[in-house]
């Protein structure tokens, strides 16, 4: 079943700048999907139309079966979001950020547990926001994503800025949301965790969609080892210099 269906999607913005140009892919169920490409490619701006942050200009959204944006009401409570930048509130501890989450979905108290028990942050739950580490705010970002049992969840470069150890963390914690029958659809630019963690990907390159493949595939058009060269090689082919 197709749990996102993007065709032909356009996104202008201020009348002139087209972000993105065409693009046309689906995730199906249970799928882990990955968006890559350089920066400016489309990505966030993808996800926010896919998360109902900002209008289409042109083309076919579906989202869990409803259409973006006339029915972004009934997607909004389906959905789990990690931004790009995330802000909790920096003078609420990372307990009480959650519970403000788990309240908005009329989650009860036990959910609150749940959930930090999910993401490991039970040690820092009397930490304020504010001296949380970098992955700890991750960790308590992804907690607050997943209230309300979203079927879908969107993450925007979660793992920027984590140490090793924290994205091996989060890595099993996007296996485990999987494992749990969520989708997840996710941008990245580290390709060795797209390799590990992505059914498919899509590759974004100048507002158009360039690539839509499963890793092993798209390693194999380039005859590489790992997602990584396969997609330098991609690059060069497009005559990409950043
Ligand atoms: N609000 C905005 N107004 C104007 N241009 C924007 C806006 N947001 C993004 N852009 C431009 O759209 C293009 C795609 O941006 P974005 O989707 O953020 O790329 P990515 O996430 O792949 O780095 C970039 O050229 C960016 O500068
Ligand atoms: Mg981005």
């Amino acid at each position: 079943m197709k749990i996102i269906n993007v065709e032909n999607l356009w996104k202008v913005y201020n009348k002139r700048k087209e972000a993105l140009k065409g693009i046309t892919f689906h995730v199906d169920h249970g799928e882990v999907f990955s968006l890559l490409g350089p920066n400016g490619a489309g990505k966030t701006t993808t996800v926010k139309i896919l998360s109902c942050m900002i209008k289409p200009s042109q083309g076919k959204v579906e989202v869990l079966g409803f259409n973006v944006p006339q029915e972004c009401n009934k997607i909004r409570e389906k959905i789990g979001v990690v931004p790009q930048e995330f802000q909790g509130f920096s003078d609420l501890t990372a307990e009480e950020n959650l519970r403000y989450f788990v309240k908005l979905y009329n989650g009860d108290e036990s959910q609150v547990e749940e959930l930090m028990k999910t993401v490991d942050l039970l040690e820092y739950r009397k930490t304020r926001y504010r001296n949380l580490s970098g992955g700890y705010k991750r960790r308590l970002a992804i907690a607050c994503s997943l209230a309300g049992d979203p079927k879908l969840l969107f993450m925007d470069e979660p793992t920027v800025g984590l140490d090793p150890r924290s994205r091996r963390d989060l890595w099993d914690l996007i296996t485990e949301v999987k494992r749990r029958g969520v989708t997840v659809l996710l941008t990245t630019h580290y390709l060795d965790e797209a390799q590990r963690l992505s059914d498919r990907v899509g590759v974004i390159f100048d507002g158009k969609l360039v690539r839509l493949s499963s890793p092993r595939e798209l390693m194999e058009e380039f005859r590489k080892q790992t997602l990584e060269e396969a997609y330098l090689a991609l690059m060069e082919l497009l005559g990409d210099t950043s």
